[in-house]
């Protein structure tokens, strides 16, 4: 029986590769460039499974160029660049990497909350710049112990993020459209309040909702009006759940103290508004990028990608109506 085909779009360690060989026919993408859609059909067009990241966006016309394609599996938890919709019309099997990256996205939040309150990379810059002895600055912040925590958006992360609040001793609300259960908000110390509530008394608004149409800037001018002066926005869930725009004028005029941001709209490309601001740290979408995260969602989307191909039990399904099709047809 051949061998089915899969493409890996981008670099996994030589190891990994060598061992999908022994099962499959591989292309890959050694030296991990991003890949343009032209890019990704040469070398997909003929493949049975794909192994993409966020970079990769996968859509119907992407689909109709490669129409072997049975599987897409995301080495990621987010999959907005994936038309799951598009994909299921097809029978075409999506993947995800649930769980393992919540740890690693929770304690970047934390570095992002830690940094832009403190003025951490400014202070930073000063320092190396040799002002320190030129001309003493204070760097007052914003104080973290005892402050109020919001988080919108309150599924794996939002919570592991409240769970590290404990040790700073801070009043933890939350709001999503659903309540969570009793023992869960007690394990996590938090508050469900309404959205405009969360918006008005938080000191930090951490955000933890995937990106769809309904989260489409769900920070954005009215909100950030409705924050303190003295508030802190952080980000490590999704661009375009903020609007870009309002917050890069928000913060040019001091409508609130400062921001940590991972993930923006139209990443990697920055909106220059964003680099010519002090009060705002900006970090390359890494919140998952520990080494020991990397592994575990490799192995996790690999794990996917072969019991898909092979007829085994698929471990992170996002679409998973379409296996008993796949199956009986
Ligand atoms: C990226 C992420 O997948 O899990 C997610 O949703 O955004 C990240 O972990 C990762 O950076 C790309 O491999």
């Amino acid at each position: 029986m051949e061998k089915p085909k899969i493409f890996l779009s981008r670099a996994l360690p030589a190891e990994v590769a060598d061992m999908l060989r022994r099962q499959f026919v591989v292309a890959d993408n050694p030296t991990d460039r991003t890949l343009s859609a032209d890019d990704f059909v040469a070398a997909a067009a003929e493949c049975d499974g794909v192994l993409v990241t966020p970079s990769n966006r996968v859509d119907a016309a992407l689909l109709a160029r490669c129409p072997r394609i049975r599987v897409v599996s995301n080495i990621g938890v987010g999959y907005d660049h994936i038309d799951v919709a598009a994909c299921t019309a097809r029978s075409v099997l999506v993947t995800n990497t649930p769980g393992v990256v919540d740890g690693a996205t929770a304690d970047l939040t934390w570095a992002l909350i830690l940094a832009a309150c403190r003025r951490v990379v400014e202070a930073d810059g000063y320092v190396r710049a040799g002002e320190w002895a030129k001309s003493p600055q204070p760097f007052l912040g914003q104080q973290v112990h005892g402050a109020t925590l919001g988080i919108l958006g309150f599924g794996r992360i939002g919570q592991a993020v409240a769970r590290r609040a404990a040790g700073f001793e801070m009043t933890v609300l939350y709001h999503q459209p659903r309540r969570v259960a009793d023992d869960l908000e007690s394990a996590c110390n938090a508050t469900f309040v309404g959205r405009d509530e969360l918006l008005q008394r938080s000191d930090i608004l951490t955000l933890h909702m995937p990106y769809e149409p309904g989260t489409h800037h769900a920070i954005g001018a009215r909100e950030i009006a409705l924050m303190k002066p003295t508030a802190v926005l952080v980000n490590a869930a999704r661009g375009g759940i903020v609007d870009d725009a309002a917050l890069i004028a928000a913060l040019g005029r001091g409508a609130i103290a400062a921001a940590g941001l991972d993930v923006f709209e139209n990443e990697p490309r920055l909106d220059a508004g964003y680099a010519g601001l002090r009060n705002v740290v900006l970090t390359p979408h890494i919140g998952s990028a520990t080494m020991a995260t990397r592994v575990k969602m490799v192995q996790l989307a690999i794990g996917n990608l072969v019991a898909a191909l092979t007829g085994g039990t698929v471990p992170a399904p996002v679409n998973p109506d379409v296996l008993p099709r796949r199956a009986s047809a």
